[in-house]
């Protein structure tokens, strides 16, 4: 049966600095566009290195580094340090998708958007991304500094991950402020419910 959710799940994708040096946006935004993802959010940003950022809150200023706090959970691995110069190389495209109906077919989806874009990115290490898949297709590299993969995209790994890159409240947002997400919705109503 179609289950009536108004919960939407939300990812947060982004293009890294490959991707938008090698003339690889239109294509990468295209795959998820005809897959039926909405487009929430998008900007170009050239995340900083070593400043320091101001996120702000009304009585608490909590500096932080953007890239680092992205990829937090990797601070301990030896690829970290090249890691954040890749990603700090050049600027990036960042996307918020969201699910493309409001009344999602659980029954038929199983998983929403953040583990159907993964599926879309492939794998990690883009020599072992399957063809079909954006990394598998568009990417090759294993970077300067191997094992530091140069994969073309993101794509939060978890719906919490998908709230913490795109909009905390509290602390505000990582990649996005408050705002900038765009509030629409498809014209394609269900034509099933
Ligand atoms: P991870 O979150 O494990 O992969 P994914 O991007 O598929 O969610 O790792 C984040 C990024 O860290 C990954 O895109 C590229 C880099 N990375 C390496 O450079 N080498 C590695 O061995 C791993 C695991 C990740």
């Amino acid at each position: 049966g179609i289950v009536a959710s108004s919960e939407v799940e939300q990812s947060y994708i982004m293009i890294k600095p490959d991707g938008v040096q090698r003339g690889l946006v239109g294509e990468i935004i295209s795959r998820f566009e005809k897959k039926g993802f909405l487009l929430k959010g998008l900007k170009l940003f050239r995340c900083p290195k070593d400043l320091a950022q101001v996120c702000f809150i009304r009585i608490y200023y909590l500096p932080f580094i953007f890239s680092q706090e992205h990829y937090k959970d990797l601070k301990d691995k030896p690829f970290f340090p090249t890691l954040i110069d890749y990603i700090t190389s050049g600027p990036v495209v960042c996307m918020v998708s969201t699910s493309f109906v409001i009344l999602s077919c659980k029954a038929w989806e199983g998983a929403g958007v953040v583990a159907s874009a993964r599926k879309l990115i492939g794998a990690t290490n883009p020599l072992q991304a399957e063809p079909g898949t954006i990394r598998g297709d568009l990417a090759v590299q294993t970077g300067r500094s191997a094992p530091t993969f140069m994969n073309v995209v993101h794509g939060s790994d978890s719906p919490d991950n998908g709230k913490r890159e795109i909009v905390t409240l509290l602390f505000a947002a990582l990649w996005f402020k408050e705002g900038e997400l765009c509030q629409w919705e498809s014209v394609q109503t269900p034509w099933l419910v």
